[in-house]
């Protein structure tokens, strides 16, 4: 399994205070943080924009290399996820993760003719477009989506079109707080058991009283928002579930 890598969900930040929260997150040992990004329409809720983005950008130091300390990887709620892509790297995305079932969709939805657009919103095409931006690319899949979707594009013959990530959601995505789902773990042993170096995240209902599960199954990404943002002491909780991943 690759190294643990620990991404608090600024979700559950005060977003009045958005850029001091991440910088702390970062002080209290974090690796990458988590920019969750949602458009009322992937899932039933809104959050934050480019603008915002490029503002706590200026809070946390570009890592050197997308996927080093200070990534800010951004878990893309949102549908069309190819027509963002340019837009958030400037604004200081080093991670982009769109979702499998967005991108699908966003297939059907273009124009055959439109050769670019065609190949950019299929998910080789996208994770080409992504790397071609100088970022990291992520494919997440929702609860209800089956793992063997992935297989397809995990293989692909050309390298600039296999993701760096595999986001395991477990939980419904659209809100921080809610209950982790074991059901989805499987996903991730899969994943592991023929993937022993490619970085797997699993997001939702993390804490220390589910690490360890997620953990054995072989995820080394881990997004925590509430656990981390709601506890008395960050600091321990980002080096507990640092542990328990590495154990
Ligand atoms: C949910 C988001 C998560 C969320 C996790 O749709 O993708 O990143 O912030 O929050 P917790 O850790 O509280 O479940
Ligand atoms: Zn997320």
């Amino acid at each position: 399994t690759p190294p643990a890598i620990i991404a608090p969900s600024i979700l559950s930040a005060n977003f009045a205070n958005l850029g001091h929260d991440c910088a702390t997150k970062m002080k209290e040992g974090a690796d990458w943080l988590h920019v969750d990004i949602m458009d009322g329409h992937f899932v039933p809720n809104m959050t934050i924009g480019c603008p915002v983005v490029s503002q706590i950008r200026g809070c946390v130091d570009r890592p050197l290399e997308p996927g080093s300390k200070g990534t800010f990887d951004c878990h893309m709620m949102i549908m069309e996820p190819h027509k963002w892509v340019k837009e958030f790297q400037k604004a200081g995305c080093d991670l982009y993760c769109f979702h499998y079932e967005a991108a699908v969709s966003s297939v059907a939805a273009t124009d055959p003719t439109d050769k670019t657009t065609t190949e950019r919103t299929t998910p080789r095409g996208l994770i080409k477009y992504i790397h071609e931006q100088g970022m990291q690319a992520g494919i997440a899949i929702k609860p209800d989506t089956p793992v063997d979707v992935l297989w397809d594009i995990l293989e692909s013959p050309d390298q600039i079109e296999r993701p760096d990530m595999v986001l395991v959601m477990t939980v419904h995505p659209g809100f921080g707080g809610q209950k982790f789902m074991a059901s989805e773990l499987p996903k991730v042993s899969a994943l592991r058991a023929r993937y022993p170096d490619l970085n797997i995240e699993v997001d939702g209902g993390l804490g220390l009283g589910t690490i360890d599960q997620a953990a054995d199954a072989g995820a080394n990404v881990i997004v925590a928002g509430s656990a981390v943002f709601g506890a008395a002491d960050p600091a321990d909780v980002i080096a507990k579930l640092r542990e328990a991943v590495q154990k």
